[in-house]
């Protein structure tokens, strides 16, 4: 279990927080108990000092105490009438200092030993002397004139407290460690259902990419996740299956070229013929390779798209892009007799992009409306703003593509009713590459055709 795990994550969390409270609790404990065992301790000892001040400032025992800054003082506490103070058996040691500190008077209970004192000593506090553990009180006189120091031995109460501290601590530990197990057991637990998920995940290859994990097992927390994920494997598994007919619909589209320029040859070399058999042998096999170059090309061009960086987007005069495609493509209008005409406004409008794709979209699109046009038509190519978003439309008199191939146009080798176009040249991957580039741009695409009516191109750039 490395510490970087959600295991482990949990059981330091949760001893932590534990840990926090108990240690809390614990200390809160302790300080509480100390004070119940000490607080009547204190109290004895602060009635003693009280008494001891009384007893020293009465008129009926003899104790001479003359000015502090007199000459001496003459307080003698064996003359004490009470055992308590006078015995050397004492469980309580008295003692006498001037405010300044100095030592004037002790009980016989304290023999050569002497109560420790400092300018910061508190009132109450715990000494060990000779080894030994006294609660100690230092307690002014009413006359203001002398510290009286009264210490008792604390040695049981403090062995009490002691042993309470190592129950508590013990007990403190003990529960840290049960709950470091529970976590552990908890966690397990809790993450069970992460494992069946991974055992399902493990099962998926790239034969079974249909499976999907089962989201009626899976913790309600995990259900969005786990949505997220099937849909991912279904994006993965069109795009695999995209790819697999892409090779095998390109492999299609070669293997007429290559059999006709293998044709070509097997005739030409089949016995000896004249030049003129020879060049007309050569030109087709050229147009062949041509057709088959610019289907290379659009390959290369499909390949290229999906690397495409969008981080060197810049800003792109959209009228200087239409009129390079039309610069592109009149000529060829003109060949095939048709009428292409560009309506832009003078104003410069900005668009972000990159400018070669840009011009790359819109041939197809003009391409394809000359491509798909009848003898004598007309392709339109305008550009309209509407509020902040900015329309081009290309509109043709052409052959027009029925309602229910609308959708499937831009499908990678798609060709609409192969009756109509089986004349014209492609190969079904312009739209496809229109379609890339306008996703890359963030450009919407309507159509609006239908059979022999014409068709109309709406690209809307959104800002
Ligand atoms: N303006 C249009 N009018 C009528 N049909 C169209 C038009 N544009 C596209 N189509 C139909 O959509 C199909 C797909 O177009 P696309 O540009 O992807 O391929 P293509 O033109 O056949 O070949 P390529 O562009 O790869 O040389 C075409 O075969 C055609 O049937
Ligand atoms: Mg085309």
């Amino acid at each position: 279990m490395s510490l970087n795990s959600i295991k482990a994550r949990i059981i330091v969390l949760y001893v932590s927080i534990m840990a926090v409270f108990l240690i809390g609790a614990s200390i809160f404990f302790i300080f509480y108990l100390k004070g119940v065992v000490l607080k009547p301790v204190d109290l004895s000892l602060l009635k003693k000092a009280e008494a001891l001040d009384k007893l020293i400032n009465s008129t009926t025992i003899k104790f001479e105490i003359f000015n502090v800054y007199g000459k001496k003082f003459e307080i003698d506490l064996s003359k004490a009438q009470l055992w308590i103070y006078s015995s050397v058996y004492s469980k309580y040691y008295f003692q006498l200092r001037t405010l300044s500190g100095k030592l004037i008077e002790k009980s016989k209970s304290l023999g050569k030993l002497s109560l420790p004192y400092s300018n910061r000593m508190k009132k109450f506090e715990t000494i060990k002397l000779s080894g030994k553990f006294l609660r100690l009180v230092n307690y002014v006189d009413k006359k203001n004139q002398l510290i009286i120091q009264v210490a008792y031995n604390v040695e049981n109460e403090i062995n009490i407290l002691e042993r309470f501290e190592l129950i508590i601590f013990s007990t403190l530990f003990f529960i840290l460690f049960i709950s470091a197990l529970a976590g552990f057991f908890v966690s397990k637990s809790a993450l069970e259902p992460i494992n069946k998920i991974k055992e399902q995940i493990k099962a998926i290859t790239e034969h079974n990419l249909n499976k999907r994990i089962d989201v009626g097992e899976v913790p309600d927390e995990l259900k969005d996740l786990i949505e997220s994920f099937n849909t991912l494997l279904e994006r993965l598994r069109k795009a695999f299956l995209r790819e697999k007919r892409f090779i095998s619909d390109v492999s299609h589209e070669l293997k007429t070229p290559i059999s006709v320029i293998q044709m070509q040859c097997e005739i030409a070399l089949r016995k000896e013929r004249d030049s003129k058999e020879y060049k007309k042998a050569l030109e087709t096999i050229e147009d062949t390779i041509s057709l088959m170059s610019s289907l290379v090309e659009k390959m290369l061009m499909v390949s290229r798209l999906e690397r495409v960086d969008k981080s060197v987007f810049s800003e792109v005069e959209l009228s200087s892009v239409l009129r390079s495609a039309y610069e592109l493509l009149k000529g060829r209008a003109d060949e095939c007799d048709i009428d292409l005409d560009l309506n832009i406004p003078n104003d410069p409008i900005f668009v972000k992009g990159d400018k070669t794709l840009l011009v790359e979209m819109f041939v197809n699109l003009i391409d394809n409306a000359i491509k798909y046009n009848n003898k004598g038509g007309c392709v339109l190519v305008e550009v309209e703003k509407l509020g902040s978003s900015v329309v081009v439309k290309i509109s043709d008199t052409g052959i027009g593509i029925s309602e229910d191939e609308v959708e499937k146009v831009f499908e990678e080798f798609y060709r609409a009713d192969k009756s109509r176009s089986k004349d014209k040249e492609g190969f079904g991957l312009g739209l496809s590459i229109v379609k890339k580039i306008a996703q890359l741009h963030g450009i919407e695409i309507k159509i609006n055709s239908s059979a022999n009516a014409g068709t109309t191109f709406y690209l809307v750039f959104k800002s």
